[in-house]
């Protein structure tokens, strides 16, 4: 990472709305086509989805169940949408991308990672602008940035796990982003 790219760090909030919206972006281009263009879309989406979602567990989501009025419970609730998520990603990454099961799939889960980002962006986002100081933004933007500067685009052939249903190279994946967040790697 250059030194201008670093000092470039966006707020944690812009941060994470922008990846809601690459996020959107890419579940409709994903549906959009077929074949090799439809699974590299996958990949790149589920790809965001880690390092999005690993960003949120390690960087926010303690802030604000520690933090924020009826933080708990509102952290609670988005875990939950989160692991009913990987759920279905683990689904999706054993089907063949070009059926009418995958597509279906696909589209239910574009609605509930819109609906899930629109609730984080109404409840904990707008928290977080309210109660903190540019300066506490930016140190969690960067932390939030780390995932996705140094995740690999690809999931790597030897991580699945043949009996755990959330083994694919997505939860793979997560494990990886979480592990670079927490400075384990
Ligand atoms: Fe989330
Ligand atoms: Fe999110």
């Amino acid at each position: 990472m250059t030194v201008s790219s670093f000092n470039s760090a966006l707020d944690v909030v812009d941060f994470l709305r922008g990846q809601h919206a690459e996020a959107k972006e890419l579940f409709a281009a994903a549906l959009a086509v077929t074949g090799p263009r439809r699974a590299e879309a996958f990949t790149k989406l589920r790809r965001l989805l880690a390092v999005h979602e690993a960003a949120e567990e390690r960087v926010i989501h303690p802030r604000a169940r520690a933090e924020a009025p009826g933080g708990a419970q509102m952290v609670q609730a988005r875990l939950a949408e989160e692991e009913e998520a990987k759920r279905a990603l683990a689904e999706l990454e054993g089907l063949d991308s070009d059926t009418t099961e995958f597509t279906d799939k696909l589209r239910e889960l574009q609605e509930k990672v819109i609906e899930h980002a629109q609730r984080e962006e109404r409840e904990e986002f707008s928290w977080l602008a309210r109660e903190f100081d540019p300066d506490e933004l930016m140190a969690m933007g960067r932390a939030a940035r780390l995932a996705e500067s140094r995740a690999p685009t690809r999931p790597r052939p030897d991580s699945r796990v043949a009996d755990s249903a959330l083994a694919g190279p997505f939860v793979a994946m997560l494990d990886r982003a979480r592990d670079f967040i927490s400075g384990k790697v």
